[in-house]
């Protein structure tokens, strides 16, 4: 294993044509990634003032996978060949540009550069909902430059890849920056890299320098619309990398106030993009085949199915997670409620038992939990008892048959009788026996 310096200190009178060799043998490298001319007349396409949306509709149909995600992201049901054309209006033109360069720029990124991709995709999304806070225009490339700012970092790993990813550890496990890594041990940064990709791909110049000076902290003397961008990326690169916990140098505050930003807004920006970091991720992504293929195809369906609509998609993700805890507070509460009548319920019969019981327990003078156990009687006593009752007089009962009538006893007073009964009871010890 080379030893990795950390940084370039100040060795180095040579270092300018030992960049200058480094430059030439990357320009002409022979496995250099080719934008596909298909892809770079779309994105010249999207670039335009007026976009042809027809023509871009036709060609987005070209492609199932994508035509079929981007309908559903969009929401709008499947009416012919109007379908595509709905979808775009009701995503807007920021999101349809965001999604379809996004579609278009994921091959260029390897299964091992699937960290860099997922880095540059998330502050893409956050730069699309920056130029909306802000109220820049829509036409901006910057959506574009943010997925393109770091593909110096898989064209330096595919051309010195077991270096590049030594490097790529000791940066993260010493806690240096990347960049300074890079030129200590290579002679150039993945920024200038990444500046050769977009020279060679003729990608126009407010593409070209954002991406080349996105490490760059020094003055520089660039039109104002282009240092707006610069530094506009260089703060979402930051926000990113603060999000993943990951050191960069973050971009001269005065500068940031003179295009807008404000301190305040750094909190705000920070936790959204935590919350699309935890929401957006092609980690889980297994490499189906040879990982040095400059190209996804092979788990390219599956990373297509993980573009979101870039704007308003943490809002989404909040209303979703508040969405779900309030259901669960509800179900929750809905078990709380279902236990209390359970065990009002519970303690009723408990009650209600208690009462029976306690009646019981009244009638018979028996107290709850004693049983009264009466032996049978072996023996019987005779007892006679007489009462003395008064009756009618009459000689003899008299029917009125005529007006069938019920029977009537007609009285002439009343007498009074004595009647004795004669009955048997269980003899008592205290009887005296016979
Ligand atoms: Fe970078
Ligand atoms: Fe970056």
């Amino acid at each position: 294993m080379d030893e990795i310096k950390p940084n370039a200190g100040n060795e180095s009178s040579d270092i300018s044509f030992e960049k200058r060799q480094i430059i030439r043998s990357l320009s002409n490298f022979e496995d250099f990634p080719a934008l596909n001319p298909r892809t770079a007349r779309i994105i010249s396409m999207l670039r335009e003032k007026f976009i042809n949306i027809p023509k871009l509709a036709m060609i987005m149909e070209r492609n199932k996978t994508f035509r079929d995600h981007f309908v559903k992201l969009s929401g709008v049901p499947e009416m012919g060949e109007d379908t595509v054309k709905e979808a775009m209006r009701a995503l807007g033109l920021l999101n349809t540009k965001h999604l379809i360069c996004s579609f278009l720029i994921m091959p260029l990124y390897t299964f091992n550069d699937r960290e860099e991709w997922e880095h540059v995709y998330t502050t893409s999304i956050l730069i699309c909902n920056m130029l909306k806070h802000y109220r820049l225009p829509e036409t901006s490339a910057l959506p574009l430059t943010a997925l393109l700012h770091d593909i110096g970092i898989p064209l330096l790993r595919r051309f010195t890849p077991h270096r590049y990813d030594q490097i790529k550890r000791y940066a993260r496990e010493s806690r240096q920056l990347l960049e300074e890594v890079e030129e200590a041990n290579l002679n150039i940064s993945h920024a200038v890299a990444g500046g050769i990709c977009a020279r060679k791909w003729s990608l126009t110049d407010d593409i070209f320098v954002p991406i080349s000076y996105h490490h760059s902290h020094e003055e520089l003397d660039e039109p104002e619309e282009m240092l707006r961008d610069i530094y506009l990326l260089q703060y979402a690169d930051w926000l990113d990398h603060q999000a993943r916990n990951l050191p960069c140098l973050r971009p001269d505050n005065k500068q940031l106030i003179k295009f807008g930003f404000q301190d305040s807004d750094e909190a705000y920006w920070l936790d959204y993009q935590k919350l699309l970091l935890d929401s957006v991720s092609f980690s889980s992504f297994e490499s189906g085949g040879d990982p040095d293929s400059f190209s996804l195809r092979n788990t390219f369906n599956e990373a297509v199915g993980h573009l979101v609509v870039p704007l308003g998609f943490v809002e989404k993700v909040r209303r979703e997670k508040a969405q779900h805890q309030f259901e669960e507070e509800q179900r929750q509460l809905s078990e709380s409620r279902g236990s209390t009548l359970d065990l009002g319920r519970i303690i009723k019969e408990k009650l209600l038992r208690k009462k029976e019981s306690s009646a019981t327990s009244t009638n018979t003078g028996i107290a709850p939990g004693e049983i009264n156990i009466i032996p049978p009687a072996n023996t019987y006593t005779a007892e006679t008892q007489t009462q003395v009752f008064s009756r009618p007089r009459s000689d003899k009962p008299s029917f009125n048959f005529e007006e069938n009538k019920p029977l009537r006893l007609r009285s002439n007073g009343k007498v009074l009788e004595t009647a004795t009964r004669v009955f048997k009871r269980p003899t008592l010890n205290g009887d005296k026996k016979d």
